[in-house]
């Protein structure tokens, strides 16, 4: 079992590659490239990243706009961009991560192989790092900082595959970014779609490369299947 990582355009680079790593297909490499699609395909904004109006049955949108899209300079992406980098993940649940049951449940997350894929813990850039092919250095406040995302940001066919392809090509089509778990217990319509409503629910979707893995969630006693969940519910 192994992640795809693909090579997605930079905009604010001209275009030059860079790992993807944000988007359920990892179709951005940068959250600048990623604003200025969201506020095109999303809002049917265009910025100087985006210039270019979708056409609907082959007629530019703009024809339907009664206002003047708002970001000529591009200085609201920009703003939209630094909001989400300021922005922290949810702290843990530090009261039920202490108990028993969670503990236990983080032993197993390890033992079972969830954390293959739902990597714990990545350290970012040092400060200083030039990325995003120059147009990005990693400030102090965000370099050399150990995070835990419970995701390895790679692509994985896990079996929830939508045959839609992004940045990635066909070899991506049924694949799908690892969801980083950090957070979890703020949601509660999982998986790239919505459709699981139960953590139980979405472990047990999961196929193709986590087969093995759910095979091993499978044959856990109840209570150790409690247990594993507790854990996800304190992150
Ligand atoms: C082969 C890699 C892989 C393994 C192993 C794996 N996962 Fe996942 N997991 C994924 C991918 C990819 C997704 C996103 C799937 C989607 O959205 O369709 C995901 C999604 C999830 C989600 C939904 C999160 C959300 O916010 O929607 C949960 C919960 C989860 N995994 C828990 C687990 C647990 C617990 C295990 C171990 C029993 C596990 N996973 C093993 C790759 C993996």
């Amino acid at each position: 079992m192994r992640g795809q990582f693909i090579q997605v355009p930079v905009l604010e680079a001209g275009n030059l590659v860079r790992g993807g790593r944000f988007g359920w297909k990892n179709q951005h490499a940068s959250l600048l490239s990623f604003a200025a699609d969201a506020y095109l395909n999303e809002m049917g904004i265009t910025s100087p990243l985006q210039p270019n109006e979708n056409t609907s049955n082959g007629r530019p949108v703009d024809a339907f706009d009664k206002v003047l899209d708002p970001d000529n300079d591009g200085q609201d992406v920009e703003a939209f961009a630094r909001f989400m980098r300021a922005t922290k993940a949810p702290p843990r649940d530090e009261a039920l991560a202490a108990t028993p049951d969670a503990q236990r449940g983080d032993q197993l997350f390890t033992l079972i192989g969830c954390d293959v894929c739902h990597v714990r813990t990545i350290v970012t850039a040092p400060a200083g790092t030039v990325i995003n092919q120059g147009a990005f250095t990693v400030p102090a406040a965000l370099g050399g900082k150990a995070i835990h995302p419970f995701g390895d940001f790679l692509l994985h066919n896990v079996g929830t595959g939508d045959g839609i392809v992004q940045n990635g090509g066909q070899s991506t089509r049924n694949k799908v970014r690892t969801a980083p778990l950090w957070g979890m217990r703020t949601r509660d319509r999982l998986m790239h779609d919505g459709e699981s409503l139960s953590r139980n629910e979405a472990i047990l979707r999961h196929a193709g490369e986590a087969a093995l893995v759910i095979f091993n969630y499978r044959n856990l006693s109840a209570v150790d299947k409690n247990a594993l969940i507790t854990f996800l519910n304190s992150l």
